[in-house]
């Protein structure tokens, strides 16, 4: 019946007052709603199809639908629903203003409602299992049609924000299909990543109060945003064993990347385990060597178990002590080198910094990924004051222990892992990037669903990350992309419809963002909800007008700085805990504080921790210890004066 409305209309001379009075609604299908027609099918070709709009009239009364916009064709018993993927005028006119032109919309036809018996509509559901013919009236979706298509109905579902296209429609997420699957937030720096990871996982977290996410920040943003759900652990306050490390980690921080590396590594390959069968035996005297080198055997290299590092110093100087030829001592002698500078080292302190060590593997997996939750489910782990390889070595341990706690539990307890600057840890260039942590990431993303472990990858370089990952993210939200080969990225492996929709990412506002994947129900545009001020992450970005308005005359300042530059007094490093907020976050300082008394801890002798607390040193500018108190109040008088301002 549209199709015949539509050639009255072409036919008649005066189609323009025709139109008027028919034009804006006609009656269709069974259920008698109305329908805003734009136009008619002229061509159909497998999913796709081309529509002619009809003229615009004078008062531009038929306004061109833009790409992405939902349209509808009523068929027998469904509503299809198909996105539009380009415009074009093939035969433009000279005159701008003539309505004669013809217009053309292709769209792509991706799923339907169906239609009961009543007319009322049905659910949503992809794909098209009717297609409209030649002549077909085409429409826009109404209110309820895209109410329908984005409700999510039935799912445990979130709302994250409003439907570009109708912003009165929620634009829900399914919660289980985005954690379940993993899902990944793209965008150029300041386009709203933070703010959009900030505000997913409180809503996720309104409905699920007793989730375990676990969140690497790298720019000390996210205390701000869960004041109230998280348990915020910084360098200071992170207790991470060394001998969670497995081997690649351990020799990553113990040998590094020499040219002798393999010498170094096969002597801690020998060594550790039998570290460890000496820290099992170790309270009940010492073994004899026979049982200990038989006990090492079954231990695995990258078991986690405990060991001390003052045993293993013990078995490198025993084993120096056997050699007889002086050029095969030099890897015992790198090897005692630097685990005795790491365990001196106060950026080390989290790992090797504990003046005991004790069996406290469930503590430190409890305390990391919320069990028992105790309101706080989330772990907000600031990691910026850490040296790179550190910070790689750590995010390795992370993941892999999110994947093995996930493995061992038989996803009963599923856990989020968020990584904040993916592409920094699972770099496209398969020669960067530490190899552990890019393969625990990649481990979590092809196998964690099985287990319930799932990934939140960030990053404003898609086409820096590797692109495996991203493949495995089945839910995209996109913030604006100003780069050409990001953009292009994003564009393989996505429906014709969706990948016209990122034609408007160069374009879109901060906020805004093109939603794709199995998280969603449709390709859409939307703006995520703002988040209260009260919860907004701390941006990163320096305020250059607030600081520029007054100058820095306290030459304490510049004092503290360089101090800190030099890493020279690691206490009053710690005070800058409480830095003004622009200030960067300073390198970890205090080792951390033991922990609570365990039952029955191995002491551990005196050796093991050479400098247990880093002695205060003179600052070089006044020298003394004297020098020192008084650096350290009017360096407290400057920082009040900060936080005043
Ligand atoms: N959903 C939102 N609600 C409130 N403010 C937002 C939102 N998204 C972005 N913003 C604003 O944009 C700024 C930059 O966002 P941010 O999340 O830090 O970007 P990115 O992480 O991509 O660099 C924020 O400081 C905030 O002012
Ligand atoms: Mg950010």
């Amino acid at each position: 019946m549209g199709a015949r409305m539509h050639d009255i209309i072409h036919d008649d001379d005066e189609h323009h007052h025709i139109e008027e009075e028919n034009r804006e609604m006609i009656a269709t299908g069974t259920d008698g709603a109305f329908m805003e027609r734009i136009g008619r099918i002229v061509a159909v070709s497998g999913g796709r199809a081309v529509i002619m709009l009809d003229p615009a009239g004078a008062m531009d009364d038929n306004p061109s639908p833009e790409i992405g916009t939902l349209l509808k064709v009523d068929t027998d018993e469904t509503v299809a629903l198909a996105l539009v993927s380009s415009l074009s005028s093939p035969m433009p006119e000279a005159d701008a203003d003539s309505h004669e032109e013809a217009r053309i919309v292709e769209v792509e036809f991706i799923g339907e409602l169906g239609k009961a018996a009543d007319g009322a509509l049905g659910d949503f559901r992809r794909g098209v299992s009717q297609y409209p013919g030649l002549g077909a009236v085409v429409g826009r979706a109404s209110h309820d049609e895209l109410e329908k298509v984005y409700a999510c109905d039935g799912e445990a579902a979130i709302k994250v924000g409003v439907i570009h296209q109708d912003q009165s429609i929620p634009a829900m997420v399914k919660m289980n299909e985005m954690l379940g699957k993993h899902f990944a937030i793209l965008g150029t720096t300041g386009t709203g990543k933070s703010c959009s990871v900030a505000l997913i996982l409180r809503r996720v977290l309104e409905g699920n109060p007793n989730a375990h996410i676990l969140l690497l920040d790298m720019h000390h943003e996210y205390a701000t945003a869960f004041p109230d759900l998280a348990e915020v652990i910084s360098p200071e306050t992170l207790n991470l064993p060394f001998w969670l490390l497995n081997f690649e980690e351990i020799c990553e921080i113990l040998i590094g990347d020499h040219a002798n590396r393999e010498e170094d590594t096969e002597v801690l390959r020998e060594l550790i385990p039998q570290a460890r069968a000496r820290y099992r035996h170790g309270a009940n005297g010492r073994l004899s060597k026979v049982r200990e080198t038989a006990d090492a055997q079954n231990i695995g290299v990258d078991a986690p178990l405990p060991y001390r590092a003052s045993d293993l110093i013990a078995l490198l100087d025993t084993c120096m002590g056997k050699l007889d030829l002086k050029n095969n001592l030099a890897p015992y002698k790198r090897i005692k080198a630097k685990l005795e500078a790491v365990t001196r080292d106060p950026r080390y302190a989290f790992m090797f910094g504990s003046l005991t060590v004790n069996d406290n593997m469930a503590e430190v997996v409890g305390r990391l990924f919320r069990i028992p939750v105790a309101g706080r489910p989330i772990t907000v782990l600031e990691l910026g004051g850490l040296p790179s390889e550190v910070i790689n070595v750590v995010v390795s341990v992370l993941a892999r222990m999110a994947f093995d706690f996930g493995y061992h539990a038989g996803g009963k307890v599923p856990l989020t892992f968020v990584c904040e600057e993916a592409h920094r840890y699972v770099p496209n260039d398969p020669n960067a990037g530490f190899a552990p942590t890019r393969r625990a990431i990649s481990k979590i993303a092809k196998e964690g669903r099985k287990y319930g472990v799932s990934l939140c990858i960030i990053t404003q370089r898609p086409s820096e990350l590797d692109p495996t990952i991203l493949s495995q993210c089945n839910t995209l939200f996109s913030l604006r992309l100003s780069n050409e080969r990001d953009q292009e990225i994003l564009r393989a492996g996505i429906s014709d419809s969706a990948a016209s929709l990122l034609d408007f990412m160069p374009t879109m506002g901060v906020g805004e963002a093109i939603a794709i994947g199995e998280g969603i129900s449709l390709p859409c545009r939307i703006r995520f909800d703002r988040l209260p001020a009260e919860h907004l992450p701390r941006s990163s970005t320096a305020a250059f007008s607030e600081h520029w308005r007054s100058d820095v005359t306290d030459p304490n300042f510049l004092r503290m700085i360089i101090s800190r530059w030099r890493q020279e007094d690691m206490e009053i490093m710690a005070t800058t805990a409480a830095m003004p907020e622009s200030m960067p976050p300073p390198p970890a300082a205090q080792p951390a504080p033991p922990p609570a008394p365990a039952p029955a801890p191995q002491p551990e002798p005196a050796m093991d921790r050479p400098a247990a607390a880093p002695q205060p040193r003179p600052a070089s500018a006044s020298g003394g210890g004297e020098a020192i108190a008084d650096l350290r109040s009017s360096l407290s008088d400057v920082l009040r004066k900060f936080r005043e301002q």
